[in-house]
């Protein structure tokens, strides 16, 4: 089945006859005690609400997260929001369609980013730092595989396939820039850690084989302290392995890895136990702060279908975006 439809595309009062997959399903009542049910339908394209109204109950076996459907209905805009209005809904297998046309990506190749990452460890100098990265990005396959396909959030930035590794690269990338920059007063081994390892309890901390969520892990305890298990648990793991490290891992070391990922948030409030005390845990979060806001920009000014030099308003940055001539084209190739 090709899907030719898409949720960008749906119009008010046309009819709708094609897949989607569901990000979110509930049931409620109304008024008068019917059941109905919510949907959130989504492609690569972005999302659109769904509501039953009949025939609920044979429905909300069928209709659940993470499932790819066949939707019958029609679009209708209600309170400023459109929703298609279903009439009838049938569950497709994974081989009916092809998760890309639901699933976002990232435009980059996994393996050359991987590639890329792979060679920011090789010319790592410190022994302890670079054993470290080694043993979790390169020689861990769970890390590996998962790296390979995470977003790098829910929402937000980098939210598609990919998303955490390519941002991870680019902030690599800054950072060494940076070190070089800035020269003898900076640990480039240490920034490189950072770069790595301050988001990568996100691996865990959400599930993404199809709808990303939050996993339980990740609600409970957060992929910062998530990180810096993680990192005790290599250390650990490396002192074990005879002949593996130089000598015992520096107390200073470890320590100073874990800093630099739990306090990569920056203040308090937004998670951080620590904020960064350290040039280097403060370069990582600024400059994870700055690359996350570039790449959440950079695909709302891309998406954004209000035709002209402005985008429409920007609810997280409360202000509306001028739009360059290299989004006013793939505004109007996507359109075409
Ligand atoms: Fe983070
Ligand atoms: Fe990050």
């Amino acid at each position: 089945m090709k899907k030719e439809v898409f949720a960008k595309d749906l119009k008010e009062k046309a009819p709708v006859s094609t897949a989607f997959l569901i990000k979110q399903a509930t049931v409620g009542v109304d008024k008068n005690g019917k059941p109905y049910m919510n949907l959130t339908l989504m492609d690569k394209t972005g999302e659109v609400d769904g509501r039953i109204w009949e025939e609920v109950q044979q429905y909300a076996g069928q209709a659940v997260r993470d499932a790819f459907v066949w939707v019958e209905g029609r679009c209708q805009v209600y309170q400023g929001r459109r929703q298609v209005v279903i009439g009838k809904l049938q569950v497709l297998r994974e081989d009916e369609i092809d998760p890309k046309d639901f699933i976002l990506e990232s435009t980059v190749d996994p393996e050359a980013l991987y590639a890329q990452l792979k060679g920011y460890i090789q010319s790592m100098s410190d022994p302890y730092y670079k054993a470290l990265a080694e043993s979790i990005l390169v020689e861990d396959t769970e890390v590996v595989s998962l790296y390979k396909r995470a977003p790098a959030a829910k929402s937000v930035h980098h939210a598609y396939k990919t998303g955490l590794l390519e941002h991870v690269v680019s902030i690599t990338g800054i950072l060494d820039a940076l070190s070089k920059h800035y020269g003898k007063i900076l640990d480039r081994d240490l920034l490189f850690l950072g770069g790595f390892l301050h988001d990568i309890g996100k691996l865990w901390e959400l599930s993404y084989e199809r709808v990303t969520d939050y996993t339980t892990e990740g609600r409970l305890i957060g992929h910062l302290v998530m990180g810096s298990e993680l990192v005790e648990k290599k250390v650990q793991w490396l002192e074990s392995q005879p002949g593996r490290l130089p000598g015992k891992f520096p107390d200073e070391k470890r320590l100073l890895v874990k800093h630099v990922i739990l306090s990569h948030h920056g203040q308090l409030e937004y998670g951080s136990p620590k904020r960064p005390k350290c040039l280097e845990a403060l370069i990582v979060h600024y400059i994870d702060d700055l690359d996350s806001k570039i790449n959440a920009i950079k695909v709302f000014t891309e998406q954004d279908q209000t035709p002209g030099e402005w985008t429409g308003l920007n609810r997280m940055y409360e202000r509306f975006f001028f739009k360059p001539e290299w989004a006013r084209k793939s505004n109007s190739e996507a359109g075409a």
